[in-house]
């Protein structure tokens, strides 16, 4: 048997949070992200004779090296998609995936692993279904919302929005849809995300364990509320290239999202000295030279500085002279917004 598929998928970075799901994988509110170029995950799925009875068989490699740590969230995964896949329960999964930014650099991986393994799933369905799946990366996002919600937004590139919401027409909880060159401002498609790595160690809190913090979270009615205005705001400043909306949008987003774990029940505070040291000295570049880096923030340490293409120059050299001392190593990537996966 020759059944395989090979995907690059990329990672994405909020602009608009999603933080707390119901029901499987459904988020609490809506979200809105920029999809990026530089981290990305390289995956292949092969399909093997089963050798045992179990519901599913599967081998997990990473760059080419068995990580058994990883199986039982592939199994999830494969469970919570059985009825999207035929096959996954008739043979054996091989799979092998590599990321293209250094391991534990404190990125999150999932979102580009698991839309990487969606979509080769999705061509081996196609395969072995013999037929054209109708909408292709439509099934693909919903395959990779199951195994990690912010996953269905790397199906597509440059804006992407997930959840539904008044305003994205055709938005839905269910899958991710991506914003037509029409709705935004030409600038924002070479927009650069600088990811500053403040601290490169395992996340403190998971994921699953942030958005359960939401269940019971005092402030949670008037969070959701929030995203959904700042959904709206962000419509508004993609399409007319408000900068200022912008930047307001994505630093209160952030702030939002760290405020909320520091006023959950456990309490997190997910920031380092480092994290605020690196906010600051942006916030002041920017009083100072009226350039516009924005900051924004994920569940973690590192900083995620987004900048338009004109300003590369004077912000590297900035990044050199004031920011890269307070991460590992000196270290940073850099990335450009991208135009999504492809096949391999
Ligand atoms: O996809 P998850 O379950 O890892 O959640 C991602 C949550 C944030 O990165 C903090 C926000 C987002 O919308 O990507």
């Amino acid at each position: 048997m020759n059944i395989s598929s090979k995907w690059e998928s990329p990672s994405n970075i909020a602009l608009v949070k999603y933080w707390g799901k119901m029901g499987i994988q459904l988020p609490a509110n809506p979200s809105i992200s920029f999809t990026l170029n530089e981290a990305k995950t390289i995956t292949k799925v092969s399909l093997e004779e089963k050798t045992t009875k179990d519901d599913f068989e599967i081998l997990v490699k990473y760059d080419s090296k068995e990580i058994p740590e990883f199986e039982g969230k592939i199994i999830q995964f494969l469970n919570r998609t059985a009825h999207l896949f035929t096959f996954t329960k008739q043979f054996k999964i091989v799979i092998n995936t590599v990321n293209t930014f250094p391991h534990s650099s404190g990125i999150a991986s999932s979102a580009s692993g698991m839309s990487a393994l969606a979509l080769c799933l999705c061509s081996i369905e196609e395969h072995v279904e013999g037929n054209k799946t109708l909408d292709f990366y439509r099934k693909a996002s919903v395959a990779a919302r199951l195994g990690s919600g912010s996953a269905c937004r790397s199906l597509y590139g440059g804006l992407v929005s997930w959840g539904a919401h008044k305003d994205y027409v055709g938005s839905s909880d269910e899958f991710a849809t991506q914003l037509s060159e029409k709705e935004v401002f030409s600038g924002f498609y070479g927009f650069k995300d600088m990811i500053l790595l403040v601290d490169e160690g395992k996340k403190l809190v998971s994921s699953t364990l942030g958005h359960s913090l939401l269940n019971n979270h005092p402030f949670a009615s008037a969070r959701y509320e929030e995203a959904g205005k700042n959904m709206s705001l962000m419509k508004k400043a993609l399409k007319e290239g408000d900068l200022g909306l912008f930047t307001h949008i994505v630093e209160s987003e952030a702030m939002m999202l760290h405020a909320l774990m520091m006023t959950s029940n456990p309490y997190f505070v997910l920031m380092r000295p480092n994290t605020l040291a690196i906010i600051e000295k942006v916030w002041d570049f920017r009083k100072q030279t009226g350039l516009r880096p924005v900051v924004t923030l994920d569940a973690g340490a590192n900083v995620h500085v987004l900048f338009p293409q004109e300003e590369q120059d004077a912000i590297f050299q900035f990044a050199g002279e004031h920011l890269l001392q307070y991460c590992q190593e000196n270290k940073y990537i850099c990335s450009s917004i991208g135009n999504g996966p492809k096949q391999l």
